[in-house]
């Protein structure tokens, strides 16, 4: 696997590829890679001829400083890890190759970024990762790149992104993955004390509880989401959020006719934590583009 750190080298690297028509796949990470990362980069070697994983851990999507000084750094593991995943490049730049002096430039995703994360993390959260990402697609100009759809609104905000500005890449959701109890892989897993990480698991089941009433037959939202809270409660952890919202627009909805997205996160002691899951009842028509998620039998 070659490292480069520079948007020449990272093009320069790129263009053999581009001129033989191989699928470009780029995979944006902030490091502290996980299995949900591994999977990304794993899914790309399978599906595509060359595959690119950015590691840059963006200052300017944290509006908490002392969050980005806690998160944890270590390219040599992340660059051992993307390797044997299957990436053929890592792209590591330096904040000042990113954002260079005298950089001005934002991008900013209305409206579907003021609710949820945006309202929680505060409107630069949002705009750091628009901007970050619009850039990566510019430096790397991939065929295709890869998320995981632990982050759905991000996921959401940045196909808005893509259509709006007639980026010429395909977005692609993968499932989130989780530890064998359930847990979704975050790296913010590794902060939670071992009575957090065993309360932490009403997370997924929350989500859980809601999807068995879906199966049940109830189609009603707060009913949905009040099954959620509920299991939450009952581990003693006050969500910030539980939402069930459409999968495109995350607007809320009354009552689940097609596919709905459930929305939640919660702290658990220091730890904020996020998660989701897609909800769709029995003989509903397939979302028009479906997200990874169980399908109700
Ligand atoms: O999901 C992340 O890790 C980050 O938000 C991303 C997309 C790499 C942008 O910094």
């Amino acid at each position: 696997m070659m490292v480069v750190r520079t948007v020449a080298e990272l093009r320069a690297a790129l263009r053999p590829h581009r001129t033989a028509q191989h699928s470009i796949a780029l995979v944006p990470t902030m490091g502290a890679l996980h299995e949900g990362h591994l999977s990304l980069i794993r899914h790309a070697r399978a599906h595509d001829g060359v595959v690119a994983v950015s590691l840059f851990l963006n200052p300017s999507q944290f509006n908490e400083r002392s969050d980005l000084e806690r998160y944890p750094r270590n390219e040599r593991r992340d660059a051992a890890l993307a390797e044997a995943a299957g990436a053929d490049l890592l792209f590591a730049p330096s904040v000042e190759e990113v954002y260079p002096p005298g950089f001005a430039t934002s991008v900013e995703v209305l409206g579907l970024t003021e609710r949820f994360e945006g309202a929680a993390r505060g409107s630069e959260h949002f705009r750091g990762v628009t901007t970050v990402v619009t850039k990566l697609l510019c430096m790397a100009l991939p065929d295709v790149t890869y998320f995981g759809q632990k982050d759905a609104q991000q996921v959401v905000v940045i196909r808005r992104l893509v259509e709006d500005l007639n980026l010429p890449v395909r977005i692609e959701a993968l499932p989130t993955v989780r530890e064998p109890d359930g847990l979704a892989m975050s790296s913010r897993n590794a902060l939670l004390s071992a009575e957090e990480r065993h309360r932490a698991l009403a997370i997924p089941a929350a989500l859980d509880a809601a999807r068995e009433r879906v199966i049940a037959g109830e189609r009603a939202a707060s009913t949905l989401v009040e099954a959620g809270v509920a299991r939450l409660h009952a581990s003693g952890i006050e969500p910030e959020y539980v939402s069930l919202v459409d999968p495109d627009t995350l607007e809320p909805i009354d009552t689940l006719t097609g596919a709905g997205l459930l929305v939640l996160a919660a702290r658990v002691g220091h730890v904020r934590l996020i998660d989701n899951a897609v909800l769709v009842p029995q003989g509903a028509p397939n979302p028009r583009r479906p997200l990874p998620g169980k399908a109700l039998a």
